[in-house]
């Protein structure tokens, strides 16, 4: 059996790790890269240190709007099914290249398959949430990590293929969060000790996109009197300087960095202050209070169990979580055993 992969955005080269590894053990794998992410430590890097095997095709879309994007990833990725003739696709997430992928299969009537399906924010101004509900809708096996993701869907009508298999960043920890201790050097370099430090990503398209939303945050991290480690998304690098916005000389800020490095940031802060999915999931692997900048996450069992809370990008609002959100009880187990890749490629061997 033949399997495409799409990935396209730095989270998917992530998630990509433990499944290609799964996957290759029965079946044929070919994996395009939509080019969606392209600076090396945006793509290559990952491919590196993960050991992801190379792409087969790189498609080298770039950037640009959502409609070319994800038009031009389409137009290229039929030719490539048409020529390739997968038994069927598997995309993961929420990205332009998640959407292309799905839609550009469906179309063929190639069977999809999306890992990380079921997630809502019910916030459709988002891109990420109109790619989610499309590509759920076109899907055939649909493979949720958390059982809100499962009723979500089932509120929709999606019953069919749908399966709860625990998330799979949640391999990727596991997989590499021992290796990622070799990178403790980084903390020696940035001057900063284990435990006193807040680690920081910024990269929703909400919270960059809006000089208001941005310049709150930023005041909100130059205004909390900690020592903050802030690896800079290429997005929020660029709007902070059209903006002319000012970081002050608590926050350290450094080039986006390899998964490795940021295992290691994330098992020594003291906090994690995030508009990141994959973060604020991560903060929970690692046993670290998460304060999320958003209006709403996809990842509410997190915050049920106290140990997320979701401030929006009020200043006080933001500062009050930094200084007092401090849980320190047991975390249950809410994003499976960590086998999730495993049972991806179970399933398509019984279903598909
Ligand atoms: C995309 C995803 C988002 C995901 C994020 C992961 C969509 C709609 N959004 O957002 O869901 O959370 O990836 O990081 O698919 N840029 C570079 N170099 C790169 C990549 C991007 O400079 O290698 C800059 C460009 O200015 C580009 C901007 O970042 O215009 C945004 O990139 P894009 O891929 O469109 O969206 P992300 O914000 O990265
Ligand atoms: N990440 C990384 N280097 C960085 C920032 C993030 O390796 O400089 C990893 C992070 O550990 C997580 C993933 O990238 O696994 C999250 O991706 P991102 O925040 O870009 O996207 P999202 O998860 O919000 O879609």
């Amino acid at each position: 059996m033949k399997i495409i992969t799409v990935v396209g955005a730095r989270p998917q080269f992530i998630k990509a790790a433990p499944v290609s590894k799964s996957l290759r053990k029965n079946y044929d794998e070919v994996l395009i890269h939509t080019g969606q992410h392209y600076d090396d430590n945006m793509s290559k890097i990952f491919f590196e240190e993960l050991s992801i095997p190379m792409p087969d095709y790189n498609l080298h879309i770039g950037s640009g709007g959502h409609g070319k994007m994800t038009g031009e990833m389409l137009s290229k990725l039929e030719e490539i099914y048409i020529k390739e003739k997968p038994d069927c696709v598997l995309v993961y997430g929420d990205t332009n290249s998640t959407l292309a992928g799905a839609l550009a299969a469906s179309k063929l009537l190639i069977p999809v398959i999306h890992v990380e399906a079921g997630l809502r924010s019910f916030n459709k101004a988002m891109p990420e949430e109109q790619n989610r509900i499309l590509t759920d809708n076109l899907s055939k096996l649909l493979l949720v990590p958390t059982e809100d993701a499962l009723k979500n869907l089932s509120n929709e009508g999606i019953k069919a293929g749908v399966h709860n298999i625990g998330d799979v960043m949640y391999d990727a920890v596991l997989m590499f969060k021992e290796k990622a201790e070799s990178k403790e050097n980084l903390l020696v370099e940035l001057g900063c000790e284990k435990g006193e430090y807040i680690l920081t990503t910024i990269h929703r398209a909400e919270n960059t996109n809006d000089i208001k939303r941005l310049a709150n945050i930023i005041q909100a991290l130059n205004e909390c009197g900690e020592k903050i480690i802030l690896p800079l998304h290429p997005r929020t690098k660029k709007f902070t300087l059209d903006y002319g916005l000012k970081f002050n000389d608590n926050i350290k800020i450094i080039e986006p960095i390899g998964y490795l490095e940021m295992l290691m940031l994330e098992a020594n802060s003291k906090k994690i202050v995030t508009d990141s999915g994959g973060v604020q999931k991560e903060a929970y692997f690692m046993g670290k209070p998460c304060v999320t900048m958003r209006d709403e996450t996809e990842w509410v069992e997190t915050v049920e169990v106290g140990w997320n809370v979701v401030v929006g990008t009020d200043k006080d609002k933001i500062l009050n979580a930094i200084k007092n959100f401090n849980p320190t009880h047991k975390q249950p187990s809410i994003f499976g055993d960590g086998f999730a890749s495993d049972k991806i490629s179970a399933l398509i061997k019984e279903i598909l």
